[in-house]
Parts: C-alpha cells; structure tokens; sequence
C-alpha cells in the first residue's frame, strides 16, 4: 500500500483518485495548486498536515485506517472536518440526490409502484439522515468540544454535561448505513418502469458514492471520536 505523503504533489492525489476531490475540498483547498507538493500548500493555509494525511490515506485506502495516529489528533481537528463533511452531504449531496431521482421519475411515462416506493424510501431515508446529522451538530459536537475546553483548556464542565457520555450520545450508524445499502438495491433489483437508463446510471452512481463517504464518515465517528471522548471522560472523572 503506498500511502500519500507531504513530499507528493497535491495534483498527483486528484490524478490518483478524483473520488478526493471533495475529501481535500473540505480543508478549504482548491484547484489551480500547479506543481505544490501536499506540505506546502498546507503550510500556507495553515492546515495540519498530518491530519490532512491521515485523512486522505483512510479515503484512499479502504482497509488502511490508523486507529492510534487519529487518536493523537485534538478532537476540535476531528470535529472540524465531519462538521465540512455534513456542510457538503446537506448542501450539495442531498440536494443532488433528490434532483436526480426528480429527472429519473419524469423521465418515465407510466407512474409504476416501483418507482413510487423508490421516491417514498428515498424521502424516509433523507428525513432520517437530516435527523442524524442535526442531533451530531446539535447536540454531539457542541459535547465534544466542552469536553475538549475541560480537558485541553480547564474550562469547568457544567453538572448536567458531568451526568452525560459520549457513548450513549452518539446513535447508533448502522441504520443510515443500512438504509442507503437498501436503496440501492432496491434500484439495482426492482426497478421496471420505463425509465431513462443515463439518468437511473447517474442517480444509482451517487448513491454508491455517497455510500463510501458516509462510511468513511461514520467511521472516524465511531471508532476514532467516540473512544477518545470516552478516554477524556474517563480522565475528567477521575481527576474529579
Ligand atoms: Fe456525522
Ligand atoms: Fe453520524
């Protein structure tokens, strides 16, 4: 497995894999960065650049997902980047999804139950990741990040935040997962209406890569934040 490194250049990663580009969007870097290697152009936009590595290499490699170097990391960087990924899913993912599968129902002359159940899935799907995503920013993160203040800066942790835990703060994932996996299918193996295949082809491609960022997503929520959450917990309580 070659991993990125900050010698490479940021063109070679988008070159590697365009599947990135949104990944590395996040950060707030754009295209036009010429022949500047991943170091420099963090330096100059003041980025942590091995967060920034940590975080491309897990996109990029699937089974490559180092537990104890995320751990380093403060979990304001973390909270950071998920906060980017949400901004992206709600503003322009979702959107895109609902717009696709709009341009696929009209281009189907006969209204079929097959595609009924596919646009009342799709609406459960989306009112439930919404749902998600509000609870993670607003209650989850703003937790985190007074647990964070208590644990990096000393500021004092209110009695109702002594009571809480990140573990059972944070809902379970599987369900969205799930469900997303579910939608897909339902694609792949009922659909029977008339339709337009390039623009089913479009819709069912951002499925399956919305499927691969929200994983990536939920991992690095469930096994990178909630442990280190967890493990702050546990040192605030007994500094107590
Ligand atoms: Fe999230
Ligand atoms: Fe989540």
């Amino acid at each position: 497995m070659k991993l990125f490194t900050s010698e490479d250049k940021l063109s070679r990663v988008v070159t590697d894999n365009y599947h990135l580009l949104p990944v590395i969007n996040r950060f707030g870097i754009r295209l036009g960065f010429g022949d500047a290697t991943i170091g420099e152009i963090c330096a100059e936009r003041d980025i942590h650049v091995p967060f920034f590595l940590v975080i491309i290499n897990a996109f990029h490699h699937p089974d490559y997902f180092p537990k104890s170097e995320f751990l380093k990391f403060s979990p304001r960087l973390i909270v950071d980047y998920l906060r980017h990924t949400h901004q992206y899913y709600l503003s322009w993912v979702v959107p895109k999804m609902e717009k696709q599968l709009e341009n696929l129902v009209e281009s189907s002359q006969t209204n079929t139950e097959d595609l009924r159940l596919i646009i009342l899935f799709f609406r459960k799907y989306k009112s439930e990741l919404l749902y998600h995503i509000k609870d993670e920013e607003d209650s989850v993160f703003p937790y985190v990040l007074r647990i964070t203040a208590a644990y990096e800066d000393g500021v004092p942790l209110s009695e109702e935040d002594w009571g809480k835990s990140i573990e059972t703060y944070e809902k379970e994932h599987s369900d969205v997962d799930e469900k997303m996996t579910d939608l897909k299918n339902l694609v792949i193996k009922f659909l029977k209406a008339d339709y337009n295949d390039n623009l089913c082809n479009d819709f069912l491609i951002t499925l399956f890569r919305f499927e691969r960022d929200l994983i990536d997503h939920s991992r690095i929520e469930d096994k990178i934040l909630v442990p280190m959450i967890t493990r702050i917990e546990n040192i605030l309580k007994n500094d107590q």
